[in-house]
């Protein structure tokens, strides 16, 4: 059989291109926190995904960053949306399956530890997530400087992680997702329809604080003003 994907086209390449632009990152034009909700809004993006292919019983297969495409958009801040592609490594789970012995390989540094041994399931889609959420977030490429057997035989033994930057600002609640993504037992995991709540969640912490940041620098600048028109009425009396 022969399954024929039709796609719209996607004009503003691959988020592995866009992790390499550092667009995720925060530089002057685009501060902290318009970054750490691109990132969010990115990610929750490819979590709605992949919830809808877990819940019509199909696993990716072979999720990272140059598997997801960009769309330029101008309904949304980040100029582009998220679109997961390349279906050519998605397996159909059976009802009441969850997890399927498969002799292919997806790209090694997404890997889950149990798919080196053959073993592909919803929860190894979920360890690709938590590899792409650490690679938005530190723009770096994970396992960098390592051989593919090092990889496999650390990832595989749990003696190998990666290093998230605990230090960065605003980013506790995004790592301990990450962290949880990467469960070294698929069971201990979170499902997308979680990952996706969560996700939805800290946005909307961050922007809350940016509004309420708003409102304190309103406070202050009527402050500041009702300070300047007393001034003014101490001057002309
Ligand atoms: N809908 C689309 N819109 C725009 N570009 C696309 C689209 N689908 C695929 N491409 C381009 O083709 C590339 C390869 O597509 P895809 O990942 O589906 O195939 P592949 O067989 O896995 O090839 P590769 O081994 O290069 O990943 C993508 O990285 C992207 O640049
Ligand atoms: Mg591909």
């Amino acid at each position: 059989m022969v399954v024929i994907v039709v796609q719209e086209f996607c004009d503003s390449g691959t988020l592995d291109i866009g992790i390499r632009k550092k667009i995720f990152q925060p530089h002057p034009m685009w501060g902290l926190r318009l970054a750490r909700r691109t990132l969010l809004r990115t990610a929750g993006e490819i979590a709605r995904g992949m919830m809808h292919m877990h819940d019509s019983g199909i696993v990716h297969g072979d999720l990272k960053p140059a598997n997801i495409l960009l769309n330029s958009s101008n309904e949304d801040r980040r100029g582009f949306s998220a679109k997961l592609a390349d279906f050519g490594l998605s397996h159909v789970l059976p009802d009441a399956v969850t997890s399927l012995a498969t002799n292919t390989w997806g790209s090694i540094a997404y890997m889950a530890p149990e798919a080196f041994a053959g073993k592909v399931s919803r929860a190894t889609d979920v360890w690709a997530f938590g590899v792409i959420l650490w690679q938005m977030l530190t723009g770096a490429q994970p396992y960098l400087g390592l051989n593919q057997n090092e990889v496999i035989q650390g990832v595989q033994s749990n003696t190998l992680a990666l290093s998230w930057p605990d230090e960065a600002p605003m980013s506790v609640a995004i790592i301990d997702l990450g962290r949880r993504c990467l469960s070294f037992k698929p069971e201990e995991r979170p499902a997308f329809d979680s990952v996706l709540e969560r996700l939805v969640a800290i946005e909307r912490a961050i922007r809350a604080e940016l509004l309420g940041l708003q409102a304190a620098l309103d406070i202050g600048q009527a402050a500041a003003q009702e300070t300047n028109a007393n001034a003014s009425v101490v001057m002309c009396t």
